[in-house]
Protein backbone atom coordinates (compact mmCIF):
# COMPACT_ATOMS: atom_id res chain seq x y z
CA UNK A 1 0.00 0.00 0.00
CA UNK A 2 3.02 2.46 -0.13
CA UNK A 3 2.50 3.65 -3.40
CA UNK A 4 1.05 7.61 -3.10
CA UNK A 5 0.51 7.76 -6.72
CA UNK A 6 -1.74 4.97 -6.50
CA UNK A 7 -5.46 7.08 -7.67
CA UNK A 8 -3.73 7.77 -10.80
CA UNK A 9 -4.20 3.91 -12.55
CA UNK A 10 -6.61 2.71 -9.91
CA UNK A 11 -9.48 0.44 -10.71
CA UNK A 12 -12.47 1.51 -8.52
CA UNK A 13 -15.27 0.00 -7.17
CA UNK A 14 -18.26 1.49 -6.28
CA UNK A 15 -20.27 0.33 -3.51
CA UNK A 16 -23.88 1.14 -3.05
CA UNK A 17 -24.16 0.05 0.66
CA UNK A 18 -27.87 -0.49 0.91
CA UNK A 19 -27.84 -2.68 -2.49
CA UNK A 20 -24.39 -4.71 -1.67
CA UNK A 21 -24.92 -7.47 0.95
CA UNK A 22 -26.61 -7.48 3.85
CA UNK A 23 -25.74 -9.99 7.06
CA UNK A 24 -28.68 -9.56 9.11
CA UNK A 25 -31.62 -10.46 6.89
CA UNK A 26 -33.52 -6.79 7.57
CA UNK A 27 -33.24 -6.39 3.65
CA UNK A 28 -30.85 -3.24 3.58
CA UNK A 29 -27.21 -3.83 3.05
CA UNK A 30 -24.63 -3.32 5.78
CA UNK A 31 -20.80 -2.48 6.66
CA UNK A 32 -20.75 -6.14 7.66
CA UNK A 33 -21.95 -7.38 4.48
CA UNK A 34 -19.23 -5.13 2.84
CA UNK A 35 -16.91 -6.80 5.45
CA UNK A 36 -17.66 -10.41 4.74
CA UNK A 37 -17.31 -9.66 0.52
CA UNK A 38 -13.55 -8.13 0.77
CA UNK A 39 -12.21 -11.37 0.14
CA UNK A 40 -14.30 -11.44 -3.34
CA UNK A 41 -13.33 -7.77 -4.50
CA UNK A 42 -9.83 -8.58 -4.10
CA UNK A 43 -10.32 -11.54 -5.69
CA UNK A 44 -11.45 -9.45 -8.76
CA UNK A 45 -8.74 -7.29 -8.85
CA UNK A 46 -9.85 -3.81 -8.00
CA UNK A 47 -7.54 -1.85 -5.94
CA UNK A 48 -10.12 0.22 -4.21
CA UNK A 49 -13.69 0.83 -3.19
CA UNK A 50 -16.10 3.80 -2.48
CA UNK A 51 -18.72 3.43 -0.42
CA UNK A 52 -21.83 6.00 -0.88
CA UNK A 53 -23.00 7.84 2.16
CA UNK A 54 -23.22 5.52 5.22
CA UNK A 55 -23.86 8.16 7.79
CA UNK A 56 -26.93 8.56 9.78
CA UNK A 57 -29.35 10.13 7.63
CA UNK A 58 -33.56 9.46 7.70
CA UNK A 59 -32.86 7.95 3.84
CA UNK A 60 -35.15 10.14 1.64
CA UNK A 61 -32.16 10.17 -1.02
CA UNK A 62 -29.84 6.78 -0.16
CA UNK A 63 -28.46 8.60 2.55
CA UNK A 64 -27.37 11.62 0.71
CA UNK A 65 -29.36 13.52 3.10
CA UNK A 66 -26.54 13.62 6.23
CA UNK A 67 -28.38 13.76 9.48
CA UNK A 68 -24.68 13.61 11.26
CA UNK A 69 -21.45 13.50 9.21
CA UNK A 70 -19.40 11.61 12.10
CA UNK A 71 -21.96 8.34 12.98
CA UNK A 72 -22.57 6.00 10.87
CA UNK A 73 -26.61 5.09 10.41
CA UNK A 74 -27.63 2.32 12.94
CA UNK A 75 -29.01 0.31 10.45
CA UNK A 76 -25.27 -0.21 8.16
CA UNK A 77 -23.52 -0.78 11.73
CA UNK A 78 -21.48 1.59 14.00
CA UNK A 79 -18.14 3.38 13.75
CA UNK A 80 -16.06 0.66 14.94
CA UNK A 81 -17.54 -1.77 12.46
CA UNK A 82 -16.32 1.13 10.22
CA UNK A 83 -13.12 1.03 12.01
CA UNK A 84 -12.86 -2.57 11.47
CA UNK A 85 -14.17 -2.70 7.55
CA UNK A 86 -11.49 0.33 6.95
CA UNK A 87 -8.72 -1.51 8.68
CA UNK A 88 -9.48 -4.99 6.71
CA UNK A 89 -9.98 -3.20 3.44
CA UNK A 90 -6.21 -2.04 4.04
CA UNK A 91 -5.13 -5.82 4.43
CA UNK A 92 -6.67 -6.82 1.18
CA UNK A 93 -4.95 -4.46 -0.69
CA UNK A 94 -8.19 -2.00 -1.19
CA UNK A 95 -7.82 1.73 -0.50
CA UNK A 96 -10.97 2.86 1.46
CA UNK A 97 -13.12 5.93 -0.40
CA UNK A 98 -15.94 7.73 1.14
CA UNK A 99 -18.54 9.64 0.00
CA UNK A 100 -18.65 13.26 1.61
CA UNK A 101 -22.10 15.60 1.01
CA UNK A 102 -21.23 19.42 1.38
CA UNK A 103 -23.95 20.95 -0.49
CA UNK A 104 -26.49 19.96 1.45
CA UNK A 105 -27.69 18.51 4.83
CA UNK A 106 -30.57 16.46 5.64
CA UNK A 107 -33.50 18.80 7.60
CA UNK A 108 -33.36 16.80 10.37
CA UNK A 109 -29.49 17.72 11.19
CA UNK A 110 -29.13 19.75 14.26
CA UNK A 111 -27.82 23.05 12.43
CA UNK A 112 -31.40 23.23 9.96
CA UNK A 113 -33.25 22.09 13.11
CA UNK A 114 -31.63 25.40 14.59
CA UNK A 115 -32.59 27.27 11.72
CA UNK A 116 -36.12 26.26 11.98
CA UNK A 117 -36.52 27.84 15.60
CA UNK A 118 -34.45 30.79 15.21
CA UNK A 119 -36.15 34.13 13.65
CA UNK A 120 -35.37 34.97 10.35
CA UNK A 121 -32.16 37.04 10.30
CA UNK A 122 -30.63 34.59 12.90
CA UNK A 123 -27.02 33.26 12.73
CA UNK A 124 -28.48 29.65 12.83
CA UNK A 125 -29.91 30.55 9.43
CA UNK A 126 -27.27 32.10 7.59
CA UNK A 127 -25.66 28.60 7.74
CA UNK A 128 -28.01 27.61 4.94
CA UNK A 129 -30.29 29.52 1.93
CA UNK A 130 -33.06 31.07 3.82
CA UNK A 131 -34.91 34.00 2.14
CA UNK A 132 -38.01 36.13 2.32
CA UNK A 133 -40.72 35.08 -0.44
CA UNK A 134 -41.91 37.05 -3.30
CA UNK A 135 -45.36 38.57 -3.53
CA UNK A 136 -46.98 41.01 -1.47
CA UNK A 137 -46.96 38.54 1.83
CA UNK A 138 -44.32 37.03 0.54
CA UNK A 139 -46.07 33.78 -0.87
CA UNK A 140 -43.91 33.42 -3.87
CA UNK A 141 -40.61 31.38 -4.21
CA UNK A 142 -37.65 33.79 -3.92
CA UNK A 143 -36.78 32.83 -7.36
CA UNK A 144 -37.14 30.24 -10.66
CA UNK A 145 -34.54 27.48 -9.34
CA UNK A 146 -35.85 24.42 -9.56
CA UNK A 147 -35.27 20.99 -7.38
CA UNK A 148 -33.22 18.17 -9.57
CA UNK A 149 -35.92 16.22 -8.44
CA UNK A 150 -38.86 18.42 -9.98
CA UNK A 151 -40.73 21.26 -8.68
CA UNK A 152 -39.83 24.62 -6.89
CA UNK A 153 -36.06 24.65 -5.13
CA UNK A 154 -37.48 26.38 -2.59
CA UNK A 155 -39.77 25.37 0.33
CA UNK A 156 -41.73 27.78 2.40
CA UNK A 157 -41.34 27.24 6.61
CA UNK A 158 -43.25 27.69 9.40
CA UNK A 159 -42.22 30.45 11.38
CA UNK A 160 -42.09 30.05 15.47
CA UNK A 161 -45.59 31.75 15.96
CA UNK A 162 -47.37 29.45 13.09
CA UNK A 163 -47.26 32.45 10.17
CA UNK A 164 -45.95 31.00 6.92
CA UNK A 165 -42.50 32.42 7.22
CA UNK A 166 -39.31 32.22 4.70
CA UNK A 167 -38.14 29.92 1.98
CA UNK A 168 -35.29 27.81 2.38
CA UNK A 169 -33.00 26.47 -0.91
CA UNK A 170 -33.00 22.57 -1.92
CA UNK A 171 -31.39 21.61 -5.45
CA UNK A 172 -32.83 18.10 -4.54
CA UNK A 173 -35.58 16.88 -1.91
CA UNK A 174 -36.91 19.47 0.09
CA UNK A 175 -35.60 17.40 2.78
CA UNK A 176 -32.18 18.20 1.47
CA UNK A 177 -31.52 21.47 2.62
CA UNK A 178 -28.66 23.39 0.64
CA UNK A 179 -25.30 25.15 2.50
CA UNK A 180 -24.53 28.26 2.89
CA UNK A 181 -20.68 28.17 1.43
CA UNK A 182 -19.92 31.72 2.24
CA UNK A 183 -20.82 31.10 5.89
CA UNK A 184 -17.05 30.36 7.68
CA UNK A 185 -18.49 27.95 9.83
CA UNK A 186 -19.52 25.83 7.09
CA UNK A 187 -15.95 25.26 5.48
CA UNK A 188 -14.50 24.94 9.24
CA UNK A 189 -17.31 22.02 9.54
CA UNK A 190 -16.85 20.14 6.69
CA UNK A 191 -12.22 20.75 6.89
CA UNK A 192 -13.12 18.96 10.42
CA UNK A 193 -15.56 16.36 9.03
CA UNK A 194 -13.05 15.38 6.61
CA UNK A 195 -10.00 15.29 9.83
CA UNK A 196 -12.22 12.80 11.18
CA UNK A 197 -12.45 10.16 8.62
CA UNK A 198 -8.63 10.72 7.35
CA UNK A 199 -7.76 9.94 10.82
CA UNK A 200 -9.78 7.31 10.88
CA UNK A 201 -7.71 6.04 7.56
CA UNK A 202 -9.77 6.65 4.82
CA UNK A 203 -7.91 7.18 1.92
CA UNK A 204 -10.16 9.64 -0.11
CA UNK A 205 -13.76 10.74 -0.63
CA UNK A 206 -15.84 11.20 -3.68
CA UNK A 207 -17.37 14.59 -3.37
CA UNK A 208 -20.94 14.68 -4.11
CA UNK A 209 -22.39 18.06 -5.86
CA UNK A 210 -19.04 19.40 -6.57
CA UNK A 211 -19.80 22.11 -8.39
CA UNK A 212 -22.80 23.10 -6.46
CA UNK A 213 -21.43 24.70 -3.40
CA UNK A 214 -21.10 28.05 -4.10
CA UNK A 215 -25.01 29.62 -4.44
CA UNK A 216 -25.10 33.78 -6.59
CA UNK A 217 -25.88 35.67 -3.52
CA UNK A 218 -28.65 38.00 -5.31
CA UNK A 219 -30.16 34.52 -5.77
CA UNK A 220 -31.24 36.27 -9.15
CA UNK A 221 -33.57 34.09 -11.60
CA UNK A 222 -32.48 31.75 -14.02
CA UNK A 223 -34.90 32.41 -16.77
CA UNK A 224 -35.87 28.93 -18.18
CA UNK A 225 -36.86 25.79 -16.25
CA UNK A 226 -34.13 23.51 -15.76
CA UNK A 227 -35.41 20.15 -14.35
CA UNK A 228 -32.36 18.09 -13.48
CA UNK A 229 -28.57 18.42 -12.41
CA UNK A 230 -27.23 15.17 -13.50
CA UNK A 231 -27.15 16.17 -17.17
CA UNK A 232 -24.08 18.03 -18.46
CA UNK A 233 -24.32 21.77 -18.30
CA UNK A 234 -22.07 25.12 -19.77
CA UNK A 235 -23.91 27.97 -19.01
CA UNK A 236 -21.88 30.98 -18.03
CA UNK A 237 -22.16 32.45 -14.93
CA UNK A 238 -24.91 29.90 -13.87
CA UNK A 239 -26.32 31.38 -10.78
CA UNK A 240 -25.85 28.01 -8.66
CA UNK A 241 -23.59 25.66 -10.68
CA UNK A 242 -19.54 25.61 -11.51
CA UNK A 243 -19.27 28.80 -10.12
CA UNK A 244 -15.67 30.35 -9.53
CA UNK A 245 -15.47 30.23 -5.57
CA UNK A 246 -15.81 26.55 -5.81
CA UNK A 247 -12.25 26.31 -6.67
CA UNK A 248 -10.91 28.08 -3.51
CA UNK A 249 -12.80 25.32 -1.16
CA UNK A 250 -11.27 22.72 -3.05
CA UNK A 251 -7.86 24.83 -2.69
CA UNK A 252 -8.21 23.97 1.00
CA UNK A 253 -9.24 20.47 1.17
CA UNK A 254 -6.32 19.56 -1.03
CA UNK A 255 -3.83 20.87 1.10
CA UNK A 256 -5.29 19.30 4.56
CA UNK A 257 -5.17 16.21 2.37
CA UNK A 258 -1.97 16.64 1.81
CA UNK A 259 -0.88 16.71 5.32
CA UNK A 260 -1.67 13.06 5.53
CA UNK A 261 1.00 10.22 4.78
CA UNK A 262 0.45 8.84 2.37
CA UNK A 263 -1.65 12.12 0.76
CA UNK A 264 -5.20 11.45 0.89
CA UNK A 265 -7.23 11.93 -2.43
CA UNK A 266 -10.44 13.36 -3.87
CA UNK A 267 -12.55 12.67 -7.14
CA UNK A 268 -15.58 15.22 -7.79
CA UNK A 269 -18.79 14.49 -8.73
CA UNK A 270 -18.55 17.23 -11.33
CA UNK A 271 -21.66 17.47 -14.05
CA UNK A 272 -19.86 20.28 -16.67
CA UNK A 273 -19.67 20.04 -20.22
CA UNK A 274 -17.00 22.04 -21.15
CA UNK A 275 -13.43 20.23 -20.36
CA UNK A 276 -11.89 23.12 -20.43
CA UNK A 277 -14.20 24.10 -17.12
CA UNK A 278 -14.02 20.70 -15.54
CA UNK A 279 -9.81 20.54 -16.00
CA UNK A 280 -10.48 23.33 -13.58
CA UNK A 281 -11.43 21.52 -10.92
CA UNK A 282 -8.33 19.32 -10.93
CA UNK A 283 -5.65 22.21 -12.20
CA UNK A 284 -2.17 22.24 -9.39
CA UNK A 285 -3.40 23.00 -5.99
CA UNK A 286 -7.08 21.23 -6.45
CA UNK A 287 -8.88 18.33 -6.50
CA UNK A 288 -6.72 14.84 -7.54
CA UNK A 289 -9.37 13.56 -10.09
CA UNK A 290 -13.30 14.17 -11.29
CA UNK A 291 -15.75 11.75 -13.01
CA UNK A 292 -15.51 11.76 -16.41
CA UNK A 293 -19.29 12.39 -17.45
CA UNK A 294 -19.10 13.17 -20.89
CA UNK A 295 -17.76 9.19 -21.00
CA UNK A 296 -20.66 7.88 -19.08
CA UNK A 297 -22.93 10.00 -21.13
CA UNK A 298 -22.16 8.83 -25.00
CA UNK A 299 -23.76 6.78 -26.94
CA UNK A 300 -22.48 3.58 -28.15
CA UNK A 301 -21.12 4.97 -30.89
CA UNK A 302 -17.64 5.35 -32.59
CA UNK A 303 -17.13 8.98 -33.23
CA UNK A 304 -18.82 9.96 -30.26
CA UNK A 305 -16.44 7.90 -27.70
CA UNK A 306 -13.48 8.55 -29.75
CA UNK A 307 -13.49 12.18 -29.50
CA UNK A 308 -14.43 12.54 -25.55
CA UNK A 309 -11.83 10.07 -25.32
CA UNK A 310 -9.45 12.68 -27.30
CA UNK A 311 -10.81 15.51 -25.69
CA UNK A 312 -10.41 14.00 -21.82
CA UNK A 313 -6.88 13.04 -22.77
CA UNK A 314 -5.92 16.65 -24.13
CA UNK A 315 -7.79 18.59 -20.92
CA UNK A 316 -6.30 16.02 -18.25
CA UNK A 317 -2.62 16.11 -19.52
CA UNK A 318 -2.68 20.12 -19.80
CA UNK A 319 -3.44 20.31 -15.88
CA UNK A 320 -1.21 17.18 -14.90
CA UNK A 321 -4.36 15.09 -13.96
CA UNK A 322 -5.01 11.69 -14.48
CA UNK A 323 -7.53 10.88 -16.90
CA UNK A 324 -10.41 8.74 -15.36
CA UNK A 325 -13.27 6.90 -16.89
CA UNK A 326 -17.00 5.36 -15.28
CA UNK A 327 -19.77 3.77 -17.98
CA UNK A 328 -22.04 3.90 -14.87
CA UNK A 329 -23.47 4.16 -11.10
CA UNK A 330 -26.16 4.81 -9.17
CA UNK A 331 -27.64 7.21 -10.44
CA UNK A 332 -27.84 6.40 -14.35
CA UNK A 333 -29.21 3.41 -16.17
CA UNK A 334 -27.01 0.53 -16.07
CA UNK A 335 -24.76 0.14 -19.45
CA UNK A 336 -26.37 -3.67 -20.00
CA UNK A 337 -29.80 -1.76 -20.35
CA UNK A 338 -28.87 1.35 -21.97
CA UNK A 339 -26.81 -0.51 -24.87
CA UNK A 340 -29.70 -2.23 -25.98
CA UNK A 341 -31.96 0.81 -26.80
CA UNK A 342 -32.42 2.08 -29.98
CA UNK A 343 -30.88 6.00 -28.48
CA UNK A 344 -27.94 4.52 -26.21
CA UNK A 345 -27.17 7.78 -25.10
CA UNK A 346 -27.69 8.19 -20.89
CA UNK A 347 -31.00 9.56 -20.30
CA UNK A 348 -31.87 12.02 -17.10
CA UNK A 349 -33.79 10.76 -14.43
CA UNK A 350 -35.92 8.42 -16.94
CA UNK A 351 -35.48 5.23 -17.13
CA UNK A 352 -37.31 1.25 -17.53
CA UNK A 353 -40.32 1.34 -19.58
CA UNK A 354 -41.00 4.70 -20.29
CA UNK A 355 -38.07 4.60 -22.47
CA UNK A 356 -38.80 2.56 -24.67
CA UNK A 357 -38.11 -1.19 -25.87
CA UNK A 358 -34.69 -3.00 -24.88
CA UNK A 359 -32.79 -6.02 -26.53
CA UNK A 360 -30.51 -7.21 -23.58
CA UNK A 361 -28.14 -9.40 -25.63
CA UNK A 362 -27.25 -6.58 -27.65
CA UNK A 363 -26.65 -4.32 -24.82
CA UNK A 364 -24.97 -7.27 -23.27
CA UNK A 365 -22.64 -7.88 -25.78
CA UNK A 366 -21.73 -4.02 -26.19
CA UNK A 367 -21.27 -3.64 -22.11
CA UNK A 368 -18.93 -6.06 -22.21
CA UNK A 369 -16.71 -4.59 -25.47
CA UNK A 370 -17.08 -0.96 -23.26
CA UNK A 371 -15.35 -2.82 -20.47
CA UNK A 372 -12.70 -3.55 -22.42
CA UNK A 373 -12.28 -0.56 -24.08
CA UNK A 374 -12.45 1.47 -20.34
CA UNK A 375 -9.80 -1.35 -19.12
CA UNK A 376 -7.16 -0.40 -21.72
CA UNK A 377 -7.54 3.25 -21.66
CA UNK A 378 -5.08 4.96 -19.60
CA UNK A 379 -5.83 6.30 -16.14
CA UNK A 380 -8.45 5.40 -13.81
CA UNK A 381 -11.65 3.23 -14.25
CA UNK A 382 -14.68 3.25 -12.30
CA UNK A 383 -16.80 0.16 -11.68
CA UNK A 384 -19.94 0.36 -10.18
CA UNK A 385 -21.31 -3.30 -8.18
CA UNK A 386 -22.78 -5.28 -10.67
CA UNK A 387 -20.71 -4.11 -13.61
CA UNK A 388 -18.77 -6.82 -13.44
CA UNK A 389 -22.15 -9.40 -13.61
CA UNK A 390 -23.12 -7.39 -16.55
CA UNK A 391 -26.23 -6.66 -14.79
CA UNK A 392 -29.20 -5.19 -16.56
CA UNK A 393 -31.45 -2.78 -15.10
CA UNK A 394 -34.94 -3.96 -13.05
CA UNK A 395 -37.62 -2.56 -15.95
CA UNK A 396 -40.56 -3.50 -13.68
CA UNK A 397 -40.56 -2.15 -10.03
CA UNK A 398 -43.89 -1.67 -9.07
CA UNK A 399 -44.84 1.34 -8.22
CA UNK A 400 -45.80 0.96 -4.92
CA UNK A 401 -42.12 -0.07 -4.39
CA UNK A 402 -40.42 3.03 -5.92
CA UNK A 403 -38.38 4.72 -3.37
CA UNK A 404 -36.20 7.28 -5.38
CA UNK A 405 -37.55 10.82 -4.69
CA UNK A 406 -37.88 11.70 -8.15
CA UNK A 407 -40.90 9.16 -8.91
CA UNK A 408 -42.99 11.71 -6.27
CA UNK A 409 -41.54 14.98 -6.90
CA UNK A 410 -41.79 14.11 -10.79
CA UNK A 411 -45.72 13.80 -9.80
CA UNK A 412 -45.05 10.00 -11.22
CA UNK A 413 -43.95 11.17 -14.20
CA UNK A 414 -40.59 9.77 -13.95
CA UNK A 415 -39.39 6.32 -12.33
CA UNK A 416 -35.89 7.67 -11.56
CA UNK A 417 -33.15 5.27 -10.30
CA UNK A 418 -33.90 2.49 -8.55
CA UNK A 419 -33.95 0.19 -11.63
CA UNK A 420 -30.05 0.24 -11.20
CA UNK A 421 -30.14 0.21 -7.18
CA UNK A 422 -31.26 -3.45 -6.98
CA UNK A 423 -29.94 -5.73 -3.75
CA UNK A 424 -27.08 -7.95 -5.91
CA UNK A 425 -27.40 -11.67 -6.35
CA UNK A 426 -25.10 -13.61 -4.89
CA UNK A 427 -25.83 -16.99 -4.73
CA UNK A 428 -28.56 -19.16 -6.42
CA UNK A 429 -31.33 -19.26 -4.28
CA UNK A 430 -33.96 -17.75 -6.01
CA UNK A 431 -35.36 -16.10 -2.69
CA UNK A 432 -33.24 -13.00 -2.44
CA UNK A 433 -30.99 -14.84 -4.60
CA UNK A 434 -28.16 -14.75 -1.75
CA UNK A 435 -28.41 -10.72 -0.72
CA UNK A 436 -29.14 -11.82 2.65
CA UNK A 437 -32.76 -11.84 2.79
CA UNK A 438 -36.24 -12.76 0.90
CA UNK A 439 -37.64 -9.53 0.73
CA UNK A 440 -34.89 -7.02 0.24
CA UNK A 441 -35.43 -3.17 -0.15
CA UNK A 442 -36.10 -3.22 -3.80
CA UNK A 443 -37.50 -6.20 -5.21
CA UNK A 444 -35.11 -8.03 -7.39
CA UNK A 445 -36.31 -8.96 -10.61
CA UNK A 446 -37.52 -12.41 -11.53
CA UNK A 447 -34.56 -14.66 -12.55
CA UNK A 448 -31.77 -12.34 -11.00
CA UNK A 449 -30.30 -15.26 -9.21
CA UNK A 450 -29.40 -16.53 -12.50
CA UNK A 451 -27.03 -13.15 -13.16
CA UNK A 452 -25.30 -14.27 -9.09
CA UNK A 453 -21.81 -14.46 -8.75
CA UNK A 454 -22.22 -18.29 -7.56
CA UNK A 455 -24.07 -19.15 -11.33
CA UNK A 456 -21.09 -16.48 -12.76
CA UNK A 457 -17.78 -17.91 -11.00
CA UNK A 458 -18.93 -21.51 -12.38
CA UNK A 459 -19.44 -20.22 -15.49
CA UNK A 460 -15.84 -19.44 -17.63
CA UNK A 461 -17.53 -17.47 -19.96
CA UNK A 462 -19.43 -15.11 -17.58
CA UNK A 463 -18.91 -11.28 -17.35
CA UNK A 464 -17.26 -12.01 -14.07
CA UNK A 465 -14.52 -13.60 -15.63
CA UNK A 466 -14.04 -11.43 -18.44
CA UNK A 467 -14.09 -8.91 -15.82
CA UNK A 468 -11.48 -10.25 -13.53
CA UNK A 469 -9.19 -11.19 -16.20
CA UNK A 470 -8.99 -7.77 -17.91
CA UNK A 471 -8.68 -6.75 -14.59
CA UNK A 472 -5.42 -8.79 -13.86
CA UNK A 473 -4.06 -8.18 -17.49
CA UNK A 474 -4.90 -4.41 -16.72
CA UNK A 475 -2.70 -4.76 -13.27
CA UNK A 476 0.18 -6.78 -15.11
CA UNK A 477 0.77 -4.19 -17.80
CA UNK A 478 3.64 -0.81 -17.49
CA UNK A 479 0.65 1.71 -16.48
CA UNK A 480 2.43 4.71 -18.38
CA UNK A 481 2.33 4.22 -22.20
CA UNK A 482 0.21 7.20 -23.62
CA UNK A 483 -2.90 6.17 -26.24
CA UNK A 484 -1.59 6.06 -29.61
CA UNK A 485 -4.11 5.56 -31.92
CA UNK A 486 -4.18 3.31 -34.87
CA UNK A 487 -7.83 3.32 -36.29
CA UNK A 488 -10.14 5.93 -35.57
CA UNK A 489 -13.38 5.36 -38.07
CA UNK A 490 -17.03 5.25 -37.74
CA UNK A 491 -16.93 1.66 -37.39
CA UNK A 492 -13.57 0.63 -35.48
CA UNK A 493 -11.13 1.89 -32.53
CA UNK A 494 -8.42 0.57 -32.53
CA UNK A 495 -5.19 2.06 -30.27
CA UNK A 496 -2.10 1.31 -28.71
CA UNK A 497 -1.04 1.40 -24.98
CA UNK A 498 2.99 0.65 -25.68
CA UNK A 499 4.55 -2.50 -26.89
CA UNK A 500 1.95 -4.60 -24.86
CA UNK A 501 -1.28 -3.76 -25.49
CA UNK A 502 -3.64 -3.07 -28.07
CA UNK A 503 -7.60 -2.48 -28.31
CA UNK A 504 -9.91 -3.22 -31.16
CA UNK A 505 -13.52 -2.40 -30.78
CA UNK A 506 -16.02 -3.18 -33.66
CA UNK A 507 -18.73 -0.99 -33.75
CA UNK A 508 -19.64 -1.73 -37.19
CA UNK A 509 -21.93 -4.15 -38.87
CA UNK A 510 -19.72 -6.67 -40.58
CA UNK A 511 -16.36 -8.64 -38.98
CA UNK A 512 -12.67 -6.76 -38.81
CA UNK A 513 -9.75 -9.16 -38.82
CA UNK A 514 -7.42 -9.36 -35.79
CA UNK A 515 -3.83 -7.80 -37.80
CA UNK A 516 -1.46 -10.70 -38.51
CA UNK A 517 1.40 -11.37 -36.06
CA UNK A 518 -0.34 -9.98 -32.99
CA UNK A 519 -0.66 -12.03 -30.21
CA UNK A 520 -4.60 -12.41 -28.74
CA UNK A 521 -4.76 -11.93 -25.14
CA UNK A 522 -8.78 -11.25 -24.53
CA UNK A 523 -11.60 -11.15 -26.49
CA UNK A 524 -15.41 -9.59 -25.25
CA UNK A 525 -17.14 -12.26 -26.77
CA UNK A 526 -15.64 -15.06 -26.06
CA UNK A 527 -13.20 -16.94 -23.77
CA UNK A 528 -11.27 -18.07 -26.29
CA UNK A 529 -7.74 -16.69 -27.01
CA UNK A 530 -8.35 -16.46 -30.42
CA UNK A 531 -7.08 -15.07 -33.96
CA UNK A 532 -10.92 -15.16 -35.47
CA UNK A 533 -12.14 -12.03 -36.62
CA UNK A 534 -13.45 -9.57 -34.09
CA UNK A 535 -17.47 -9.30 -34.61
CA UNK A 536 -19.72 -6.48 -34.20
CA UNK A 537 -20.19 -5.15 -30.98
CA UNK A 538 -17.04 -6.88 -29.91
CA UNK A 539 -13.38 -5.72 -28.09
CA UNK A 540 -10.26 -7.31 -28.34
CA UNK A 541 -6.62 -7.35 -26.51
CA UNK A 542 -3.70 -8.26 -28.17
CA UNK A 543 -0.16 -7.71 -28.06
CA UNK A 544 1.20 -5.97 -31.24
CA UNK A 545 3.19 -7.47 -32.82
CA UNK A 546 7.12 -5.92 -32.20
C1 LIG B 1 -25.49 13.12 -6.31
C2 LIG B 1 -25.74 11.68 -5.98
C3 LIG B 1 -27.20 11.40 -6.12
C4 LIG B 1 -27.95 12.30 -5.14
C5 LIG B 1 -27.60 13.76 -5.36
C6 LIG B 1 -28.03 14.62 -4.20
O1 LIG B 1 -25.75 13.43 -7.61
O2 LIG B 1 -24.97 10.87 -6.81
O3 LIG B 1 -27.50 10.07 -5.89
O4 LIG B 1 -29.32 12.14 -5.31
O5 LIG B 1 -26.20 13.95 -5.46
O6 LIG B 1 -27.20 14.42 -3.11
Amino acid sequence: MADAQWWRTAAIYQIYIRSFADSDGDGIGDIAGIRSRLGYLAQLGVDAIWITPWYASPNNDGGYDVRDYRAIDPTYGDLREAELLIGEAHQHGLRVILDVVPNHTSTDHPWFQAALVAPPGSPERARYHFVDGRGSGGELPPNDWRSTFGGSAWQRVTEVDGEPGQWYLHLFDPSQADLNWSHPEVHREFLDILRFWFDRGVDGFRIDVATGLVKHPGYPDLGYREEDLLVLTNVPDHPHRDRDGVHAIYRDWRRLAGEYDPPRIFVAEAWVADSERLARYVAPGQLHTTFNFPFLQSAWDAGELSSVIESTLHAMSRVGAPPTWVLSNHDVERTVTRYGRADTRKQPGRSGHELGPVDIELGRRRARAAILLMLALPGVAYLYQGEELGLPDHMDIPVDRIQDPIWTRSGGRRRGRDGCRVPLPWTLDPKGAGFGSADPWLPQPHGWETHSVQSQLDDPTSTYHLVARALRIRRSLDPAPELEWVVRSDSVLRFRRGPALECIVNFGATEVPVPAGAVPLLRSDTIDVTPDPIGPDTAAWLRPRG
